[in-house]
C-alpha cells in the first residue's frame, strides 16, 4: 500500500481525523439546530463501529496522528467507550480527543478515560442557568458544571471549554466566563459563530468578532500572545499576565485561518468532508460496504483530500452554506 502522506494541491498535509459517530444530539443549541430538532439519519446509514476503525487505521496508516470524536452529540451513541478502546489500540498512545456537551460526562468520564480517550473539549457559552436554557433549548446547566467536574475527576488534564458568542443572548460574557476559567482550570476558547446553523439563521452582525473579546478580557486581565506552538491549530491562544492560564479565540470569520488546516471530517454516515464548508461530499460508507480493499479506501482519500478546498467562502458574496449543519457534519 502507498503509505506517502494525504496532501492537497496547497501543499498542506493532512494529520487530523474528525469522526461525527452521530448527528443526534440531547440539546438543541439555537446556533446550530431548530428548536424541533432535525430529521436524524436513519440507523443503518450510520457506520459500524468496526466501520469507523477500519477507516481510522487506513487514515492512521496514511499520517494522520489525532482523532476527535464529535457529533452531533457523541456522548449519546451507544457503547461510545468501546469505540474509543477499538481506535485506541489501534496505536496506543494515539492523540484521541472528544467535544461534547458534557452532559453525559457524570456518567461517562471516567469509563471514557480508562478506554483511552486522551481530552475532552465541553462546550458551554454561559454562566448564567436561565440562560443557558434559552441558548441550549433545555434547563441542564447543572449537568454541565457536574460533567466538568467529573472529567476533571476522571483525570482529564487540560479541559477546554468552547464558548460560542451572539448578540442577543451571551455577548457580555467573555469576561465573566475567562475569569471563571481561569478560577477553575478550565482553557476557554470563544468561537466565533459560523454560518452552519440548519436552520440559517447566522447573520453577520450577531456574532461577536474575536478582537472584541480579547479587547475586553485584555482590559480585565492583561494579555499577551502566546508563541504559535502548532500552526495548524485553529485557536490563537494567549497567556494571562498573572499567571501561567491560557485563553483563546477561533476567529474562523474574521481571521480564517484556512491556509494551515489539516483537518477532514468523516460524517456519521461514512461521508468524508475535506472543509467544513464544502459543498461535496465523498462515499466512504458505499465504498468499504461494497467490498472496497484499504488500497481502495487509501486511494479514494487521497483522492479526495487532494482535492481539498483551499479555504471557505464565508466572507466572499458568493458564499453557500453547505446543506449540512454543524450537528451532521462535526465540530
Ligand atoms: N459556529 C461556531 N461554533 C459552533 N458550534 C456549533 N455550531 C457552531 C457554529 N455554527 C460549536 C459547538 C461546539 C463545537 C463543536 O462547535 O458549541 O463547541
Ligand atoms: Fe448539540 Fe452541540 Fe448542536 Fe448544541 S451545538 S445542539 S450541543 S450538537
Amino acid at each position: 500500500m502507498d503509505l506517502s502522506p494525504l496532501i492537497d494541491t496547497q501543499g498542506r498535509t493532512v494529520r487530523d481525523l474528525r469522526i461525527s459517530v452521530t448527528d443526534r444530539c440531547n440539546l438543541r443549541c439555537v446556533y446550530c439546530m431548530p428548536a424541533e430538532g432535525m430529521p436524524w439519519l436513519p440507523k443503518d446509514d450510520l457506520l459500524t463501529y468496526e466501520e469507523i476503525a477500519r477507516f481510522a487505521r487506513v487514515c492512521l496508516d496514511l499520517g494522520v496522528t489525532g482523532i476527535r470524536l464529535t457529533g452531533g452529540e457523541p456522548t449519546v451513541r451507544a457503547d461510545l467507550p468501546k469505540l474509543v478502546a477499538m481506535l485506541n489500540a489501534l496505536r496506543p498512545g494515539l492523540d484521541l480527543s472528544m467535544t461534547t456537551n458534557g452532559l453525559k460526562l457524570t456518567l461517562m468520564a471516567e469509563e471514557l478515560r480508562g478506554a483511552g480517550l486522551r481530552r475532552v473539549n465541553v462546550s458551554l457559552d454561559t454562566l448564567d442557568p436561565k440562560r443557558f436554557h434559552q441558548i441550549a433549548r433545555r434547563d441542564r446547566f447543572n449537568e454541565v458544571i457536574a460533567g466538568l467536574e467529573a472529567a476533571r475527576r476522571a483525570g482529564f488534564a487540560p479541559i477546554k471549554v468552547n464558548a460560542v458568542l451572539m448578540r442577543g443572548f451571551n455577548e457580555d460574557e467573555a469576561v465573566p466566563l475567562a475569569r471563571w476559567g481561569r478560577e477553575n482550570g478550565f482553557e476557554v476558547r470563544f468561537i466565533e459563530w459560523m454560518p452552519l446553523d440548519f436552520q440559517h439563521s447566522w447573520e453577520r452582525w450577531k456574532l461577536v468578532p474575536a478582537a472584541e473579546i480579547l479587547e475586553q478580557i485584555d482590559a480585565a486581565f492583561p494579555l499577551e500572545p502566546m508563541r504559535v506552538s502548532d500552526p495548524s491549530a485553529p485557536a490563537t491562544l494567549y497567556r494571562y499576565k498573572d499567571g501561567n492560564s491560557t485563553v483563546g479565540v477561533i476567529a474562523s470569520v474574521t481571521r480564517p485561518f484556512c491556509g494551515h488546516c489539516d483537518r477532514i471530517r468523516l460524517t456519521a454516515d461514512g461521508q468524508i468532508r475535506t472543509c467544513l464548508f464544502a459543498l461535496k461530499e465523498y462515499d466512504f460508507r458505499n465504498a468499504m460496504r461494497g467490498g472496497a480493499s484499504d488500497q481502495e479506501v487509501a486511494e479514494l482519500l487521497r483522492a479526495a483530500v487532494w482535492r481539498k478546498e483551499p479555504g471557505h467562502l464565508i466572507n466572499s458574496p458568493f458564499y453557500k452554506q453547505p446543506k449540512r449543519g454543524m450537528s451532521a457534519i462535526g465540530g
